[in-house]
């Protein structure tokens, strides 16, 4: 299998603080990728470090397998990669269909009229400013924007993050399908259950350190595993 994302034990640090210490995963090309662990694990620092937005000060990242290390987080966008972070920063003063225009639209099948095809809400919405959206319909729209970029990896940090239940189905069916599109997917999760539903690999960080590499689908057999990983007692 190609690989789309190789990271090799890195290292990453706010200031003084050495939050990774050594994580190492890999996407290859196609698969849905999740990336499990508890609050403050280091997931969203994982993502961070992979974009160029926090480089890491030891270890490697290629990106279809270009060396990448410290490249700055607009080189590592124009290779492809499509990043939603946590807390979706929509624009919320500017419509949704603003929202697209300002997103940068690289040649290739996702285009405006595509992600209003493919997510019909936000097309009924289209006038509507972000900030009035509902939590779901701003995951989209973030998704959709990422899109644009018509991206080959799409990093996803927390999709599921305070929407009701029945919105997050929706949003994962949403994920799940852009693996259906050929897009592989990093997506990180603290909802364990709801992601390794979708994955076909997952890795577990704890407090810096990936902790198991392995089958999403042997992951969630292991009833204890699953327990130690937060979020699986909201799964039902
Ligand atoms: N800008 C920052 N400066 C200093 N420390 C930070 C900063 N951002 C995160 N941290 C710390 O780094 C550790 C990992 O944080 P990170 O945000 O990567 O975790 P996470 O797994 O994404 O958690 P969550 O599930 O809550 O989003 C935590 O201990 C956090 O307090
Ligand atoms: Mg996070």
């Amino acid at each position: 299998m190609n690989m789309v994302l190789e990271v090799d034990a890195i290292h990453t640090y706010y200031g003084k603080s050495h939050i990774l210490d050594g994580v190492s995963l890999k996407v290859g090309e196609g698969e849905l990728v999740a990336l499990l662990g508890r609050n403050g694990a280091g997931k969203t620092t994982t993502m961070r470090s992979i974009m160029g937005l926090t480089p890491p000060r030891q270890g490697r990242i290629r990106l279809f397998g270009q060396e990448m290390t410290g490249a700055s987080p607009y080189r590592v966008a124009s290779m492809g990669v499509g990043y939603v972070p946590e807390g979706r920063k929509i624009f919320g003063h500017l419509s949704v269909h603003e929202n697209l225009l300002v997103a940068r639209e690289t040649k290739g099948p996702w285009t405006i009229d595509a992600v209003y095809k493919l997510f019909p809400r936000l097309h009924e919405r289209r006038t509507s400013k972000g900030g009035r959206l509902s939590g779901g319909e701003q995951e989209m729209l973030a998704i959709a924007r990422a899109l644009l970029l018509n991206p080959k990896l799409l990093i996803l940090d927390e999709p599921s993050q305070g929407l009701a239940p029945i919105i997050v189905q929706e949003v994962m069916r949403t994920v799940g399908r852009m693996k259906d599109e050929g897009i592989s997917v990093l997506l990180v999760e603290q909802n364990a259950f709801l992601a390794l539903q979708l994955a076909d690999r997952a890795y577990v960080l704890g407090e810096g350190e990936i902790v198991y590499d392995g089958s999403a689908a042997e992951l969630s057999a292991d009833t204890e595993r699953m327990e130690q990983l937060a979020g699986v007692a909201h799964a039902a």
